[in-house]
């Protein structure tokens, strides 16, 4: 059975990309709320050189995005911490466990780990092996285009595939190019030229269009998308209702629901002021759906409001035009 099942009308599966510090429990949970994606991943689980297992996969909580599944993603480079993590995670209730090979942060990669692992195939294949062998659940791979270059991407994808993971998420842009350039989807096309196993396209995709230009171009199994999913929540629910001839309309009650969700899973242990500050960086992104809002982004921003009462009563009338907006 394949792990990434088409969906009616041919819609492929759709995935939430993990981003650390903007896409986590109470984002997850957010979205969930509005729906529209097969399948969520956690932002990564550092797995260090000196890990306390258990700890650390106790941060994973399969029910997060029920009845959307959650796979979790771990990041390390030591092959025996990696599996060991692997098991700890499986009996947590995950259906699948993903290997970053593409975190470009130089305090991750300077520990060899992350994008890191793309400088050596060998590595690629060893963690990803690991991994594969110590549990019974899908493994797979997220990965860049490469470290410095692209001159080792046919290597790390076959590593990546004889180590025995199910697919791989390709987000075509190299460590060094962090998130600045355009992402080279001719690169999933030739990642799908030359792998057995599925491709999922991710990078870039911010419209209904977009989506249907990567299936379009690169011949993908899957999609995964992230900070399009930040700007527009619908859009998940916008790609599948084109699917099925439709058109998604956002309402208001759903962007209410969404932003409750968010804020009722903020941590407990933070700050009134710093539960603001995370709002205003969901908003942030939100107010850069449309002009109208556009021009509202920054005073919004700089709202010095101290209670999230008083900043919900200054920020939500901007948001009522969101939910009525055109793309
Ligand atoms: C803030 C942020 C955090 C991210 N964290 C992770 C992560 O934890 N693991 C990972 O594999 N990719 C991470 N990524 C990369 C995204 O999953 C994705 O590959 C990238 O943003 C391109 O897709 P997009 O254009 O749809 O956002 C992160 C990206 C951003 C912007």
């Amino acid at each position: 059975m394949t792990c990434l099942p088409k969906n009616e009308h041919g819609c492929p599966y759709l995935l939430l990309a993990p981003m650390e510090g903007v896409g986590d429990r109470c984002f997850r949970r957010a979205m969930a709320s509005v729906g529209g994606f097969d399948e969520a991943v956690t932002d990564f689980l550092r797995v260090s050189a000196n890990p306390h297992i258990q700890s650390l996969a106790r941060m994973y909580d399969f029910q997060e995005t029920l009845p959307i599944p959650l796979a979790a993603q771990l990041m390390g480079s030591n092959e025996e911490h990696m599996a060991n993590m692997a098991r700890e995670i499986e009996k947590r209730g995950a259906p699948r466990i993903d290997l970053n090979c593409g975190c470009p942060s130089n305090t991750v990669t300077g520990h060899g780990a992350g994008s890191s692992l793309l400088k050596d195939p060998k590595m690629v294949y060893r963690v990803a092996k690991a991994m594969v062998q110590a549990v019974s659940i899908p493994v797979t791979i997220k990965m860049r285009s490469g470290y410095a270059d692209t001159s080792l991407f046919k290597e790390n994808l076959l590593a990546a595939q004889e180590s025995g993971v199910q697919y791989i998420t390709l987000h075509p842009r190299t460590k060094i190019e962090g998130y600045g350039p355009a992402a080279r989807w001719e690169l999933i096309a030739e990642a799908k030229s030359i792998l057995r196993i599925p491709v999922v396209g991710n990078g870039d995709i911010l419209s209904v269009q977009d989506a249907l230009n990567m299936i379009q171009l690169t011949g993908c199994d899957a999609l995964m998308i992230g900070r399009g999913s930040v700007i527009n929540p619908f859009l998940f629910q916008e790609i599948k209702a084109h699917f099925a001839g439709k058109v998604y309309r956002s309402s208001w009650d759903v962007l209410l629901k969404y932003l409750e969700t968010y804020i009722s899973y903020m941590p407990v242990d933070v700050g009134e002021r710093q539960k603001i500050n995370k709002l205003k960086q969901l908003m942030g992104f939100l107010f850069k759906r449309n002009i109208a809002l556009l021009e509202h982004r920054q005073i919004m921003l700089r709202a010095a409001h101290t209670d999230m009462n008083s900043f919900l009563d200054f920020a939500m009338p901007f948001l009522r035009s969101f939910s009525l907006s055109e793309e």
